[in-house]
């Protein structure tokens, strides 16, 4: 089959198309005909190692010391079941799909195995494979993070960064929750984030949140540029400030301020759950979240893909497709 390789960290020129072995599913697992994928910014994180401040070596632990030892990127896919393992019960081959890999990758290929009860679920057939490849990254981050602020229906929060793969999730889930949503962004990406129910969107070329008085029962900070000591003054009193893009540093001062304050810091690595798929695969059928795409690249411009969400400023989500008849 043909996969996206890299053998060693560095720009998106690392990668190349290779002939690589067809997986076999094991007796547990499925293996999926990959239909699209994406291009998020853990591809380019794992992929370039540029990482958050104390995590390098961590990252090389987790992801191979010298070079990776996983070589196929990509945390994505929607596609359909190809063959099954024999112990296989959840699904049959035909079924549509889409699942989320996480730190194991391997998703920019045209197969992928995974386990019955990994986190794969079942496309609604309404939902095209496109949509569905783009549910689970900026999807399942959102949910975990909103899952362990405990937000609650009619609070206040701010999303700074509210444009990106996670801001966009974050501004329709927090809406959906209830809450009252005030996105962070640039000028260009004011009206998509009034769009995905935002009721209040500040420029953050013109005016600096931290600075204008207002407060906020939650800040999610996708961006780095919110710390606690620039948001602690505008987080109301037991107010979270949710670190999606915490470093070393911000995450050592957790305990101290818990201890010493009523505001909290919440940061670290997602939990990912097949149930939270099925929730944001019945969202998207009812219309309630839609997974926001900037671009779509062909298999072939995974390169020129990569080289785009390296730029720090894609809208939501990048989309790769495998097959036209899809
Ligand atoms: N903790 C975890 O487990 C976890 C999980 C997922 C992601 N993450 C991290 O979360 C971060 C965000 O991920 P992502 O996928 O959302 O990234 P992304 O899609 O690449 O974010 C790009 C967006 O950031 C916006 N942006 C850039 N500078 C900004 C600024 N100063 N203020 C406000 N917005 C700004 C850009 O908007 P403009 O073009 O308008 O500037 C662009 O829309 C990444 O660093 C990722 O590594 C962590």
């Amino acid at each position: 089959m043909k996969a996206v390789v890299y053998e060693r960290y560095g720009p998106p020129e690392v990668l190349q198309f290779k002939e690589v072995e067809k997986p076999t599913p094991k007796d547990n697992e499925v293996l999926i005909r990959t239909h699209a994928t994406t291009v998020t910014s853990a591809d380019w994180r794992v992929r370039s190692l540029n990482v958050p401040a104390g995590f390098g070596f961590v990252m090389r632990l987790v992801f191979g010391i010298a070079k990776p030892r996983q070589p196929i990127l990509g945390s994505e896919l929607a596609g359909v079941v190809e063959s099954v393992g024999k112990d296989v019960r959840n699904f049959k081959i035909g079924d549509q799909v889409f699942a989320f890999s996480d730190t194991s990758m391997g998703c920019h290929a045209e197969y992928k195995c995974m386990p019955q009860d990994g986190v794969v679920v079942l496309k609604p057939p309404s939902l095209p494979y496109d949509e569905a490849a783009a549910l689970s990254f900026g999807g399942s981050t959102a949910l975990d993070f909103l899952r362990r602020a405990r937000l609650q229906r009619g609070e206040s929060i701010l999303v700074n960064g509210a444009s990106g793969g996670v801001g966009t999730a974050v501004v329709q889930l927090a809406r959906h929750f209830g809450a009252d949503v005030t996105g962070v962004c640039s000028t260009a990406n004011m009206e998509m984030v009034r769009s995905l129910g935002a009721c209040y969107v500040i420029d953050y070329t013109k005016e600096d949140f931290t600075r204008n008085g207002e407060t906020y029962d939650v800040i999610v900070d996708t961006v780095g540029t919110a710390p606690f000591s620039r948001s602690k003054y505008s987080l109301k009193d037991g107010g979270r400030l949710l670190m999606v893009l915490a470093g070393l540093p911000d995450m050592l001062q957790i305990p101290w301020v818990s201890m010493t304050s009523s505001k909290k810091i919440i940061a670290g690595p997602v939990a990912v759950r097949a149930d939270d798929l099925r929730f944001l695969a019945r969202l998207a059928e009812a219309g309630e979240f839609k997974p926001v795409i900037d671009r779509r690249y062909p298999f072939e411009q995974i390169v020129e893909a990569h080289r785009y969400v390296d730029t720090g400023r894609k809208k939501g989500n990048i989309i790769i497709t495998l097959n036209l008849d899809n």
